[in-house]
Parts: structure tokens; C-alpha cells; sequence
């Protein structure tokens, strides 16, 4: 049983598929009216959920648990990217979203599953921190202050719960080709930057992060013991992708 936040497009959506072809059942929490429409496979739960609110998420995933049964696998891809802007000009609510949807969300899923693996020694969790986390640039606030607190967040997770059996991970995804990704980039230094990345090849569409991260979440990855997953690397990516087990699992679930 996974969950998967921000199951309704992007890297998150593309998580679920891949997660449901490796054969798990999948609950994906979205924003509501997310959870309104059935998915159209019994195996994909839409759950409709503001993640920024912990009792929304708590009786959300409480209620999904109850149908699914425990939790194997729990990835954090919901996020936003937030407006660029020196800090003066941010508003207070604009800086709480960011801390509450790319931070606090992380910390409301895995104070409900995390428990429960500990206690099964079972489970993985993948949060999907950035490069932004260690690039302290000027406008950039929002989001960066946000997935740099997520990164300690998740490092603190997994010395909490590695030594039960879970297995917890930061994952880098790079640049990947989303609306987080293009809502930043449609003009000036962010366009140029979007056109150097499709260039030299470095723009991943959501299925290459998401094939990384059901890969991490199964079994064949227990050797991957470092807590940050440097995905963006493009010498990781390679390394891990030219893995035997890494490439049966990814064309078994095509
Ligand atoms: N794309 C990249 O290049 C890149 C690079 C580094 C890190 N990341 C990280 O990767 C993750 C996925 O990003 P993405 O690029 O796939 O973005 P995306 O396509 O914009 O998807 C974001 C997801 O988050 C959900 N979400 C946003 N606010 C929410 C809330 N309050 N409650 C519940 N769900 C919420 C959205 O669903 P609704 O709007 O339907 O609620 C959507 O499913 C994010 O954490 C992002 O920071 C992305």
C-alpha cells in the first residue's frame, strides 16, 4: 500500500502509475475536488485533501487506511513553487504556504504512517526535496528555505527510523518538465533556462523521476542506504539506471 501527495499530475501522478504497475495499491491525495472522481482502477484511491492542514490529513489518510490496510510506502510530492521576490516584498501568507505545503505536509504524513512502519519494521519514504535546498539565491525564499528544512526533516526521519527497519529518503529529482516546473520559467532568465535544460537533455518528463522512486520503494533497494538521492546527478541517474534489477523493474512495469 503506498501513498502518494500530489498524486494529481507531475511527478506525484506519474509516482502513482508507476507505483500501481509494480503492483501496490495506491491511495493519491490532491487538493479536493481531486478525490470526486473515481480514478477508474479499484487500485488507485483519489483522496481529496489539503495537505497544508493536519486534521484534513490525518482523518484523510486515517479514512484511506481503514479500506487499504497499513502503509508500505509513503512518497511527499506535493509542492509549490511560490512567486520569486526579496523577502520584503513577500507576503506573510505567501511564505506560510510555501513553509506549509512543502514542509509541514512531509511532517503531518509522517507523523501519521512512520508509527505504524516502525512498529511493522517495514516501510519507505521518499520526500521530494530540491536542488533549490542548497542554493541560497536572492528572491528565492519561498521555496528554497522550505525544501532545505525538508531535507533536515527527512534526515532527522530517517535517524529515527532506520535502525527499525524503514527506509527514508531525500530525493533530488532535477529538472523535470511540470507545471511547478514551467510556471517560473515562461519568460526572461527562467525560459532561457528551461531552453538550456531541453538542450542538454537534462528536462526529465515526470516518468523518469517517478520510475526512480517506485524503484527506491521496492525491495531491490535496500543496499540504496544513503539518506539524500541525487537523482539530479546525471552520473547518479546513469549509475542507477544501468543497475540489472533497476532495468527489469522498470520493464516489467511497462
Ligand atoms: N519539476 C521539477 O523540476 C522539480 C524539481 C525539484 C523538486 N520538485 C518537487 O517535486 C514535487 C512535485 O512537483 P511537480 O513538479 O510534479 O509539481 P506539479 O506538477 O505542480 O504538482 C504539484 C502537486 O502538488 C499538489 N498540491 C499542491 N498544493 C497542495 C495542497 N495544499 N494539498 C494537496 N496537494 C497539493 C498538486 O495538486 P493540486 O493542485 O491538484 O492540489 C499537484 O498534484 C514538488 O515537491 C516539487 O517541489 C520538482
Amino acid at each position: 500500500v503506498a501513498v502518494v501527495t500530489g498524486g494529481s499530475r507531475g511527478i506525484g501522478a506519474a509516482t502513482v502509475s508507476a507505483l500501481r504497475a509494480a503492483g501496490a495499491t495506491v491511495i493519491a491525495v490532491a487538493r479536493p475536488p481531486f478525490g470526486d472522481t473515481p480514478s477508474g482502477d479499484v487500485g488507485i484511491h483519489r483522496v481529496g485533501a489539503d495537505v497544508t492542514e493536519w486534521s484534513a490529513v490525518r482523518d484523510a489518510l486515517g479514512g484511506a487506511i481503514e479500506r487499504t490496510g497499513p502503509v508500505d510506502i509513503l512518497v511527499n510530492a506535493a509542492g509549490i513553487a511560490g512567486v520569486r521576490a526579496p523577502i520584503w516584498e513577500l507576503d506573510v501568507e505567501q511564505m506560510q504556504s510555501s513553509i506549509a505545503v512543502n514542509l509541514l505536509a512531509a511532517f503531518y504524513t509522517m507523523k501519521v504512517v512512520l508509527p505504524v512502519m516502525a512498529d511493522r519494521s517495514q516501510g519507505v519514504v521518499v520526500n521530494i526535496v530540491s536542488g533549490a535546498a542548497h542554493r541560497p539565491r536572492a528572491g528565492r525564499a519561498m521555496y528554497g528555505t522550505a525544501k532545505s528544512a525538508l531535507e533536515h526533516l527527512t534526515q532527522v526521519a530517517a535517524a529515527e527510523v532506520t535502525e527499525a527497519g524503514v527506509r527514508v529518503y531525500a530525493f533530488h529529482p532535477g529538472q523535470v518538465d511540470t507545471e511547478l516546473y514551467r510556471a517560473s520559467r515562461r519568460s526572461g532568465a527562467g525560459l532561457r533556462e528551461l531552453e538550456a535544460a531541453q538542450r542538454s537533455g537534462e528536462l526529465q518528463q515526470p516518468v523518469e523521476p517517478a520510475a526512480a522512486i517506485a524503484f527506491l520503494a521496492s525491495d531491490d533497494a535496500v543496499d540504496v542506504t544513503d539518506v539524500v538521492v541525487p537523482w539530479r546527478d546525471r552520473a547518479y541517474r546513469d549509475s542507477l539506471r544501468s543497475r540489472a534489477d533497476f532495468i527489469d523493474r522498470i520493464e516489467s512495469s511497462r
